[in-house]
């Protein structure tokens, strides 16, 4: 069975390919002009995505060698994400369906997001703890099988990924903010300021970055911080490369103790990190040092499967097809879709 998947939920374009559960190719085309706007544009990134869409699907096409006949079925994801973005994919995905006559399969991105460990081996085996961290969610979910899913616990207010982009933006080093406070914090000191960890409440599996990123907004307006781009620049500021370690050391710890937290209360051995902030090089490392501690297994997809991507779309329309879930070609966007078994 061979199997399309489509994704469009955000600002990356991407096509993968799938047969037989192998992945066959997987293109991503990312929307790099919001960096300019601190953000992504909603309306420019529809119309990006418009303008990508038939070409992306093109050379996934052409690099996994399969030919649109050979097609037993095309997915794509609905929901949850932008609704111009989805939209674009997801028409795409049903009409192409519709015109070579085959399945059309919807699939929920946070689901796909879960699916990203299963692309390649090594896999996580069934029961596992699943932590997505992504611009839009901060999710633990207990995966008991495929389609068999319990929400542990979710963020209150902003997400991992969107207080990394926060911060970067009161730090003036750019957008995405993610990968360059990753970036600087490399020659940070983690422990130049105690930021605040919201723990919650005893035994929480919910998240809370807010307090966080106010945290740190009190601090650079006490020392009077000057903006890395109006300073002496990103390169070679060392206030700069500890700021960004400090805060990245308090979103890592409240995720790993979390993680941790949800695996030993429901007697869990093995930990799946998703979305675009498991890209983050110290969540991946102290991560997989204490889980290694407490004989608890990680596993973090490789970096072309963290972000948002076509190739866990098309392994959840796989195996969604392959028993027999094909979903109504009315099937429209829900942009406030959330996870259900
Ligand atoms: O999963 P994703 O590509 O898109 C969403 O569905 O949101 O995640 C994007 C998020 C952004 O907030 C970005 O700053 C963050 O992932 N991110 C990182 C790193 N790389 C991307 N955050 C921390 N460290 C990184 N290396
Ligand atoms: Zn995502």
């Amino acid at each position: 069975m061979t199997i399309l998947g489509i994704e469009s939920s955000c600002d990356e374009t991407s096509a993968a390919v799938v047969r037989d559960g192998k992945l066959l190719a997987n293109v991503t085309a990312t929307q790099l002009f919001h960096s300019k706007y601190g953000g992504v544009v909603p309306e420019l990134a529809s119309r990006a995505h418009q303008r990508r869409i038939i070409p992306v699907v093109e050379e996934a096409l052409i690099k996994s060698g399969v030919s649109r006949k050979e097609l037993d079925g095309v997915s794509a994801v609905y929901g949850p994400g932008l609704v111009g973005a989805i939209l674009v994919g997801l028409s795409f995905g049903k009409s192409l369906a519709l015109g070579l006559g085959v399945p059309f399969v919807g699939v929920d991105h946070m689901e796909a997001h879960i699916f990203s460990n299963l692309i390649e081996d090594p896999k996580p085996s069934f029961p596992f703890i699943n932590l997505t961290v992504s611009g839009g969610h901060t999710q633990l979910v207990l995966v008991k099988g495929p389609f068999e899913y319990t929400l542990l616990g979710e963020t209150k207010d902003d997400a991992a990924g969107e207080a990394f982009d926060k911060v970067a933006k009161m730090l003036g080093v750019g957008y995405p903010g993610g990968p360059l406070i990753d970036k600087y914090a490399a020659r940070g000191n983690p422990a130049f300021v105690s930021f605040p960890r919201s723990y919650l409440e005893e035994g929480s599996l919910e998240f809370s970055f807010s307090g966080l990123k106010t945290s740190v907004l009190y601090y650079l307006r006490k020392i009077g911080y000057k903006s890395a781009a109006t300073s002496d620049g990103a390169a070679g500021n060392q206030l700069l490369a500890d700021l960004c370690a400090s805060f990245q050391a308090a979103v890592v710890d409240v995720l790993i103790e979390k993680a941790i937290r949800a695996a030993e209360a429901h007697k869990v051995r093995q930990i799946a990190v998703a979305g675009g902030v498991s890209a983050n090089s110290e969540l991946r490392r102290r991560l997989t040092e204490v889980a290694a501690g407490r004989k608890i297994q990680v596993f973090i997809p490789k970096l072309e499967f963290c972000t948002d991507n076509g190739a866990m779309v098309a392994m959840v329309g796989y195996v969604k097809l392959a028993s027999g879930r094909a979903s109504s070609l009315e099937l429209t966007a829900e942009p406030n879709l959330t996870l259900s078994s």
